[in-house]
């Protein structure tokens, strides 16, 4: 059976990028066929080159224009699009040309702590400033609307008072490197 050709979608460090690479190394049913930065610096591309993942990027401006994007997707054979880290927004051609097969993680438990401007930092900056007693991430299909497609699945972790912004982030970081390619897997599995 052939196997499911994935692009990781990516613009910065790259963490998730390189776990789900290890992860699907030996897969049978997942291949990490390509990886897609917005960023010609994003340190997720020496993370995938050094684990002899194709790279390609491709910054904002020119992701507006299918032609730049598409044929790099045609070229690997793309099945299924992962977001990991990705800040554009996904342009509508592409979720046209795939339909429920572009997936997204966001490290907080959506629909709190999403949508515009809520990434990263930010995010785990907010929770701790609301008090929160716990967070977590959420794996979403992708649709127009920022963070706001149909969850897949959601993981959480208590967290303390004393927390600091650093401990949330790292908190909600281990749940991404568990959890994040058994979704995929799972997804793919079902498509
Ligand atoms: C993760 O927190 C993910 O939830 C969010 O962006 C971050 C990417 O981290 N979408 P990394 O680049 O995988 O280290």
């Amino acid at each position: 059976m052939k196997r499911t050709n994935i692009a990781i979608f990516v613009s910065g460090n790259g963490s998730n990028c390189e776990n789900l690479i290890r992860y699907f190394k030996d897969s049978q049913l997942v291949n990490c066929a390509l990886v897609v930065s917005s960023r010609a610096d994003a340190y997720a591309l020496v993370r995938a080159e050094s684990l002899n993942v194709p790279c390609r990027v491709v910054t904002k401006p020119l992701l507006a224009e299918p032609d730049n994007l598409m044929p790099m997707l045609k070229e690997f054979d793309i099945d299924f699009i992962v977001l990991a880290g990705f800040l554009p927004l996904v342009p509508d051609y592409l979720l046209e040309a795939f339909p429920r097969r572009i997936i997204n993680i966001h490290p907080s438990l959506l629909p709190k702590y999403g949508g515009k401007g809520m990434w990263g930092h930010h995010v785990h900056e907010a929770v701790k400033a609301a008090g929160e007693k716990e967070t977590g991430m959420t794996v979403h299909y992708v649709t127009p609307i920022c963070d706001s497609g149909e969850i897949i699945a959601q993981f959480r972790t208590p967290l303390l008072p004393t927390d600091t912004v650093e401990d949330i982030a790292e908190k909600e970081n281990q749940l991404e490197m568990e959890h994040y390619p058994k979704v995929v897997e799972q997804v793919v599995r079902e498509l």
